[in-house]
């Protein structure tokens, strides 16, 4: 492992810090591009300083506490928020829904405060429940960081998906980004074309008819996966959410019929890439073989998922 000592003139000082600080990451739609934009340049930073021995930028706190709430399954972004505050210095507690208050009926508001009598200063949540993170930030002081509500937004990840293709492509703007799948049930595509459409950005969403939604805005529209493909510097495709419906069982074929097949796979543009926020069936949304091809980008995303959730840590300030 290579180890970087850097000076703190390497780290943004509190001024500039101070002026890019908001107290809770909640939803995608609420920030700016420049917002965005500060946040990118920060992880970028951190992507290429991730094993190094720099401090975190000045915080508001001495010693930030976060504490990890996730109620629903998750495995890179609960990990690459613990990675990413332990590397920043910051005490990480992981809670066991199952084994916690809530299993007694306590609430998220109450679970909330509670940890904010201790002394915990940020809350890392994922939760099936949308429009509660946005109901309870303004009623408790400890900083609230979505970490992905039900089919609505999951910032973060369309963070480092913004990070990925930015680092790629050198921009963002102008470039076309196909979303394959589940879109409506994804958290991920709605920050995504969110994200994407604030950046200039032409998005082509595809999928069963089912899955696609009802309507579309700006510079986004709905085409057959071939369609989709043609032509795009982004394939992002996304997960079959089995656990959210079970149409899945009914679609027969879908690697064939929707999927990233390897016949797919060789219409896509010279020097496009291959996106997935995963866990990925493969198989079912894309062939196993491609996952791990040259131009996937699927294990950068989860590499640029420590570093930007490190940037998005010093964001919020509380820690
Ligand atoms: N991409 C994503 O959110 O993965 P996890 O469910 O493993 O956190």
């Amino acid at each position: 492992m290579t180890v970087i000592v850097r000076s703190d003139s390497d780290v943004a000082t509190p001024s500039e810090l101070t002026k890019k600080m908001r107290k809770d990451l909640i939803l995608l739609k609420d920030y700016s591009v420049e917002e965005i934009d500060s946040i990118l340049d920060r992880g970028d930073f951190w992507a290429d300083n991730l094993n190094s021995k720099i401090s975190s930028a000045p915080r508001t706190v001495a010693n930030p506490v976060v504490v990890n709430l996730f109620f629903e399954p998750s495995t890179r972004t609960r990990f690459s928020f613990e990675l990413a505050a332990r590397k920043l210095g910051y005490h990480v507690l992981n809670f066991d829904a199952k084994s916690s208050s809530t299993a007694k009926g306590e609430t998220l508001y109450d679970t909330l405060r509670t940890f904010e009598a201790m002394g915990v200063d940020t809350a890392i949540i994922r939760t099936s429940e949308e429009g509660i993170l946005q109901e309870i930030a303004p009623q408790v002081n400890v900083s609230l960081i979505n970490a992905g509500a039900g089919a609505n937004e999951h910032p973060s990840q369309a963070l480092l998906d913004l990070l990925t293709i930015r680092q790629e492509f050198g921009r963002i703007e102008g470039l076309q980004v196909a979303i394959i799948g589940d879109v409506k049930h994804s958290r991920v595509a709605n920050s995504n074309v969110i994200a994407l459409s604030k950046y200039g950005a032409s998005i082509r969403l595809a999928g069963p008819e089912q899955w696609m939604p009802a309507q579309v805005e700006g510079d986004v529209q709905i085409t057959s996966v071939d369609d989709a493909i043609q032509g795009a510097d982004v394939v992002m495709m996304l997960r079959v959410q089995n656990e959210r419906h079970a149409l899945t069982n009914t679609i027969d074929n879908y690697l064939e019929s929707y999927g990233l097949s390897k016949t797919r796979y060789a219409a896509m543009k010279e020097g496009a890439i291959i996106m997935h926020p995963a866990p990925f069936n493969r198989g079912i949304e894309i062939d196993g073989d491609l996952v791990e091809k040259p131009n996937s980008r699927i294990y950068t995303q989860v590499s640029n998922g420590v570093a930007i959730r490190m940037a998005v840590l010093e964001l919020c300030n509380k820690a």
